[in-house]
């Protein structure tokens, strides 16, 4: 079994012959989804070449600005804070992000959080038809243009969109740097591409580590036979769990600053499962926060959900818990850091939880770049397993579509 993850599940899964066959396809790349397997070799769009350009691009942007806005939404959005806030920012540009609401109390916020600041602003929109990115496109480039006069708004709009698109020669018009956002990737599988590596790098992610990361995990993952496939035993073991009637799958951690982590988790699998009738609907957890509130329906409510615990083991930080002369009924405290109290807390939620509903445990050794990129790669090759296992294509979002339509069609489309 790899190391750059380890796993453990409640109970065995059989490994049939139509697992072995589906993760033999998937290993390769099937022909049906050719259009939307652009990640599976990461070397593709998170290569040595995408990397480099990626980071001169940001180079670009943080001459001339400190705070990267970058627009976008779902796909759009969410591996960039999935990464910046699961490693923090050591260095780089401040990122802010626009374009995934509509409320107006938020933009107010954050045209407030602008000012006195300098900064570029990258549109991302595979499709450039969304509306959410589409207003935060408007109101920003009216706050640029104001600033800097249209030239110097210009110099500061990067659009990210498909290549041959309208978007594209609003770009060319328009003097805009332009970002091809892969035409074989759907949005939330785009982690591992220019997508977010211009702004990863641009908020000072190390994303050669990241895309380093990804790549030792597609050659463990794409090469491992059946038994010893952590992906595999992954996506049939939520098969498994919904096979016996369990209906939600709740993501926990003890490190919160995972929290965007989760939201990126959550888009991939409610969005490439949750069609046909079928699918898991995945939540996350934020332990040991919500201990004191999910907690108690996990332990004690319906038995509806089954949990994935997101190990780490080493926090990147350790802290004494200092004792005193005062008498506060915490003594068994003494002499213990925060790393061992929330290390205990987390075994011992874990056994806890067991007894009610089954558990996976995935066991990452830190929070870094590498492990993030790894992690990406884990869960999208599990969601495509996991889709093919449930008989759905884990590529589409028909559902999505039909908010949209309503939408449009109140808004005069
Ligand atoms: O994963 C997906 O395909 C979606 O979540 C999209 O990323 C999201 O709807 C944004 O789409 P677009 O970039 O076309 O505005």
């Amino acid at each position: 079994m790899d190391e750059l993850i380890r796993i453990g599940i409640s109970g065995n899964s059989r490994i049939d012959e139509g697992a072995e066959r589906i993760l033999a396809a998937a290993q390769k790349g099937e022909e049906c989804y050719k259009d939307s397997l652009g990640w599976l070799d990461p070397s593709k769009w998170a290569g040595e070449e995408w990397v480099e350009r990626s980071i001169q691009l940001a180079r670009k942007a943080s001459a001339i600005a400190d705070t990267f806005v970058v627009i976008g939404i779902g796909g759009s959005n969410n591996s960039v804070r999935a990464l910046l806030g699961a490693v923090g920012r050591k260095s780089g540009m401040n990122v802010v992000y626009a374009g995934n609401t509509l409320s107006s109390y938020a933009y107010r916020e954050l045209i407030e959080s602008l000012e006195g600041h300098d900064f570029v602003i990258d549109c991302i929109a595979k499709n450039f038809e969304t509306l959410e990115p589409g207003v935060a496109f408007r109101v920003l480039r009216d706050l640029l243009v104001k600033r800097y006069g249209k030239a110097g708004a210009s110099e500061r709009i990067f659009c990210t969109g498909t290549p041959g698109s309208y978007f594209e020669s609003l770009a060319a018009k328009e003097g805009y740097a332009f970002i091809p956002f892969p035409e074989d990737i759907g949005g939330r599988y785009t982690a591992l591409s220019p997508v977010h590596l211009v702004p990863m790098a641009a908020g000072g992610a190390d994303i050669r580590e990241l895309a380093r990361g990804a790549a030792d995990m597609a050659h463990i993952l794409r090469t491992s036979p059946a038994k010893e496939n952590s992906a595999l035993l992954y996506a049939l073991a939520r098969n498994r769990f919904y096979d016996e009637g369990y209906r939600i799958e709740m993501l926990s951690a003890f490190e919160p600053r995972l929290r965007w982590f989760y939201k990126w988790w959550e888009q991939l699998f409610a969005e490439s499962e949750g069609k046909d009738g079928k699918g898991l609907f995945p939540v996350a957890s934020e332990f040991s926060e919500e201990l004191h509130s999910l907690g108690q329906f996990i332990q004690d409510g319906s038995p509806i959900l089954f949990e994935t615990f997101l190990d780490v083991r080493d926090p990147g930080a350790s802290v004494m818990i200092p004792s005193d002369d005062v008498d506060d009924r915490f003594g068994y405290l003494d002499g213990l850091t925060m790393e061992m109290v929330n290390r205990i807390a987390e075994e011992a939620t874990i056994k806890a939880h067991s007894k009610r509903c089954p558990c996976i445990r995935l066991s990452i050794s830190e929070i870094s770049e590498y492990s993030i990129g790894a992690l990406f790669y884990f869960f999208a090759f599990s969601c495509y397993l996991s889709g093919r296992i449930l008989g759905v294509n884990p590529f589409d979002q028909p559902g999505v579509e039909e908010y949209k339509k309503e939408m449009f069609c109140s808004l005069g489309k």
